[in-house]
């Protein structure tokens, strides 16, 4: 181990290329050379490498959105731009070449680019065509003599695309070796800590939920009213879809029921269930609970996380054809049934008048709601015991930052036996992350239970 870095601090922007896994051995070369290494990724790239290894080898939040504050409120893109001793970007994809040739700052590694004074090195990996189109030749000339950027070319090999050609990542050693070069000789930036990126606060996550099945229902339902026309609310999914990637970072198997959403999904890692209905949510979810609406001896789930926003109501009598508007129009409204409270009860052995007339479920699955609420969150211990749910987290979407559309939120959850804890103004995927504590403590502590439980248990 050489210390060719020590005390340096190097931005690691990753974009998204098949090759972004090797950045992941890219960071713990540089951390080997001593390096101090803030991690960016592009939405891109959170699509092939998850941010998790990456916080826990460089010990910094990875930062991943361009409009996202630091916790103690800088900017972060701007603190790296500011405070790295140079930025690697590897692997570099064509569509980052192109952006950076042009000026533009989408998304934070592009940003941090351009607002550094320090050298950059990028190490492209694309497709063989990709690499050899006159654009791509064009922007990466631009970025060596208008820029100084220094680009480790890329190597000729197999590629992803099943050809062969030049686009391979360059070797690792060699991209080292680059920002070696480009800093040596140069006195570090900034010394001073205080201006660093913020070190990771906290525990980094780990593989807490590693064996865990976790159902995560995301999304607002739909109504039909006809075939064209629906009963729907404001909710993008955010929320639930935060809960399911982060529960997957942590090892857990996810089930997500998704009905209308607006932000990707974890298609390739989690079973993905799409509904549009409420009606069609409830034939999901009851399946991935209970393979229906008979609960099973043994769980099939360690956890519900219900973050879907379903409808409290459906027309009651849909039209097959679409309505015109000479007929007018008066709805006829019904009220859907209350999944959550459905699904708890059947976990708890409950019939629909709350009689224990079967067999819990066992192990006990930890159920969590959500509630959003405008105003008062007055209600929200009531419609907890209602539910019959461990944890309800709730949150009054009419405060700015908080609800429907943002990336933010400010929640409260609310536990069965009466705590409440007041989370500040978090990103959704902390948020998420927050409650996924609970939830792994909750698991970890019911299992223990059970294992004392059976240790005392006369021997038959
Ligand atoms: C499986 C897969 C592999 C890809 N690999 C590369 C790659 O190696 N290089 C590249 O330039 N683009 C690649 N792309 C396309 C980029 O992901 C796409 O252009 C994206 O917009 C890049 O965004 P970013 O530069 O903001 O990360 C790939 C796409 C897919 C689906």
């Amino acid at each position: 181990m050489t210390d060719r870095l020590a005390g340096r601090l190097i931005a690691l922007g990753v974009t998204g290329s098949i090759a972004a896994y090797k950045a992941i051995e890219l960071l713990r070369l540089l951390t080997a050379d001593g390096a101090d290494v803030v991690v960016m990724l592009s939405p891109s790239a959170t699509r092939f490498v998850g941010p998790l290894s990456f916080a826990a080898l460089s010990r910094h939040p990875v930062e991943t959105e361009i409009l996202d504050l630091l916790p103690d409120g800088r900017i972060g893109h701007v603190v790296i731009a500011d405070t790295a001793d140079a930025l690697v970007v590897a692997p570099a994809t064509a569509h980052w070449l192109g952006s950076m040739a042009a000026g533009l700052a989408g998304d934070v590694v592009t940003a941090t680019c351009l607002a550094t004074s320090a050298p950059v090195i990028a190490a492209p990996a694309m497709d063989g065509d990709m690499w050899t189109h006159p654009a791509t030749r064009a922007n990466v000339q631009r970025l060596r003599s208008d820029f100084g950027y220094i680009v480790v070319e890329p190597e000729s090999g197999p590629l992803a695309s099943g050809q062969s050609g030049v686009g391979r990542l360059a070797d690792l050693g060699s991209i080292v070796d680059a920002v070696v070069e480009a800093t040596r000789d140069r006195p570090v930036r900034q010394p001073d800590e205080a201006a660093r990126p913020p070190l990771s606060t906290g525990p980094i996550r780990d593989s807490d939920l590693v064996g865990r099945h976790l159902v995560v229902t995301a999304g607002g339902t739909r109504e039909p009213i006809d075939p064209v026309r629906f009963i729907g609310n404001r909710s993008t999914g955010r929320m639930g879809v935060a809960v399911a990637e982060a529960a997957l970072d942590r090892g857990a198997r996810v089930t997500l029921i998704v009905a209308d959403t607006d932000v990707p999904l974890p298609t390739d890692r989690a079973h993905l269930i799409r509904v549009e209905t409420t009606g069609e949510l409830r034939a999901a979810l009851l399946g991935a609970l209970f393979g229906g609406d008979a609960p099973p001896a043994e769980a099939r789930f360690d956890a519900l996380v219900m973050a879907a926003a379903v409808s409290d109501f459906t027309p009651a009598h849909p039209a097959e054809r679409k309505i015109g508007r000479e007929a007018g129009l008066t709805l006829e409204l019904q009220a859907t049934p209350d999944l959550l409270a459905e699904a708890g009860r059947i976990a708890h052995g409950l019939d629909s008048g709350g009689a224990e007339t079967r067999a819990r479920v066992t192990p006990r699955p930890v159920l969590v709601g959500f509630a959003a609420e405008t105003g008062s969150l007055g209600r929200a211990a009531a419609k907890l015991a209602r539910k019959g749910v461990d944890l309800l987290v709730v949150n009054d979407v009419s405060e700015p930052g908080s609800g429907f559309g943002t990336d933010t939120n400010r929640v409260e959850v609310l536990g069965a036996a009466g705590d409440r804890t007041a989370l500040p103004l978090l990103s959704k995927r902390e948020v998420a992350d927050r409650l996924l504590d609970r939830i792994a403590e909750m698991l970890d502590s019911r299992d223990a239970e059970a294992q004392t439980a059976a240790m005392h248990e006369p021997p038959r």
